[in-house]
């Protein structure tokens, strides 16, 4: 959607892969301050987004949303408020449909009423979800939210959560800045691998402007072990997904922290180039050793090493496979490692890799010095 805004792919974080329906304003306050304190709003994560479950069960009787009373007694437009204070921005979510999932007021058919107040609460950010739509085709009711939202005036991202249903790549570009590709992802290996699988389908319909969405990460969460969560967060970040990171940023362990606070790894997400990833060979017995690349800025390779079979093994980049002349000498920057690896590799670079895990690399191609060339060429 050409608002000027997801020039980069977005990043922040959001309440409903770790908290679902028990959210309050005081959550979304301490979240932001530990956003702030860990210093992960400094690597980007500005997006706070409270999911489903804010509103309460009906509308005023001026046909307005209302903050549920018990929960966010001091409402949206303090919580943005003091977002903004903090120097991050305040995301809201709504549904294209009678209801929200947990049966919360919908938007459809109150598009301007609801973006005129989202805006005047001063929210920077929309996910719009996908429930009780009345069987009404998603490209008749994504659009009107685009448009009430582009009248308010104010710059506000506009999340579409279509879940993947009706190839939203296909028409999504001009209507939202991102689109689910996929169903909700859940905290376990088997989701994680799917969902990225689903995406890399999508892969050269994502640019600036719009990005394929595979959904929040689950980072953190508990349901997937160090080297599976390092994967996962190295995948999305290759792929330009949204980096919405989904577990208590308040109580998070020194690898839940590792990982999401790669600047290396962030540095490929939201590189200015915008070329989403994707997986360009597959080999093994069960062809579970991947390997993954995409362009970067200034002539650069971001490859991933991925190593989904249950145990260790040596996973191989060809420079066919990459797009790269067999000849090219390459720097490699090890992104996890946080070191250049010794001497450019030619042809191939290959290492060894633990079951699930995933090494990232940047490629930095070199022209090939004049004196290397006339070595033994008489
Ligand atoms: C379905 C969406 O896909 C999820 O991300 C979340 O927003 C829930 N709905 C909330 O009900």
């Amino acid at each position: 959607l050409n608002n000027g805004l997801a020039l980069t792919p977005q990043m922040g974080w959001n309440s409903w892969n770790f908290f679902a329906c028990h959210i309050t304003e005081d959550l979304i306050r301490e979240t932001a301050d530990a956003l702030v304190s860990t210093g992960l709003a400094d690597l980007g994560y500005v997006y706070v987004n409270i999911d489903d479950c804010w509103s309460a069960p009906i509308r005023n009787l001026e046909g307005q949303l209302v903050p549920d009373p018990k929960t966010f007694p001091s409402g949206i437009k303090a919580l943005a408020d003091y977002v903004h204070g903090k120097g991050l921005k305040l995301g809201i979510y709504g549904d294209a449909g009678a209801f929200t999932c947990q049966v919360r007021p919908g938007s459809l058919f109150h598009e301007t009423d609801d973006a005129q107040l989202f805006a005047t609460w001063g929210v920077d950010y929309l996910k719009y979800d996908n429930c009780f739509n009345l069987g009404i085709d998603p490209k008749e009711r994504y659009p009107p939210m685009r448009d009430a939202l582009n009248a308010t005036g104010r710059t506000i991202f506009y999340s579409l959560c279509e879940w993947g249903v009706d190839d939203p790549a296909l028409w999504a570009r001009g209507v939202g800045n991102s689109w689910r590709t996929t169903d909700d992802i859940n905290d376990t290996w088997a989701s994680m691998t799917t969902i990225a699988d689903i995406n890399n389908k999508w892969a050269s319909y994502a640019g600036p402007g719009g990005w394929n969405d595979p959904d929040m990460l689950e980072v953190g969460n508990g349901g997937m072990t160090y080297q599976e969560y390092r994967a996962h967060f190295s995948i999305w970040a290759l792929m330009k997904a949204p980096l919405l990171v989904g577990c208590d940023v308040r109580n998070m362990t020194a690898e839940t922290f590792e990982i999401l606070s790669n600047k290396e790894v962030i540095s490929v997400n939201q590189d200015s180039l915008g070329v989403q990833g994707r997986k360009v060979h597959v080999s093994g017995e069960a062809n579970c050793q991947e390997v993954w690349a995409g362009p970067l800025s200034g002539n650069r390779l971001v490859v991933a090493l991925w190593n989904r079979c249950s145990k260790a093994a040596n996973i191989t980049a060809k420079w066919e496979a990459l797009g790269l002349e067999s000849t090219t000498h390459v720097a490699v920057r090890d992104l996890w490692q946080h070191k250049d690896v010794e001497g450019n590799a030619v042809a191939s670079f290959g290492a060894e890799v633990e079951s699930h895990d995933c090494h990232m690399y940047i490629f930095s191609p070199r022209t090939v010095a004049h004196s290397e060339t006339l070595v033994g060429s008489y």
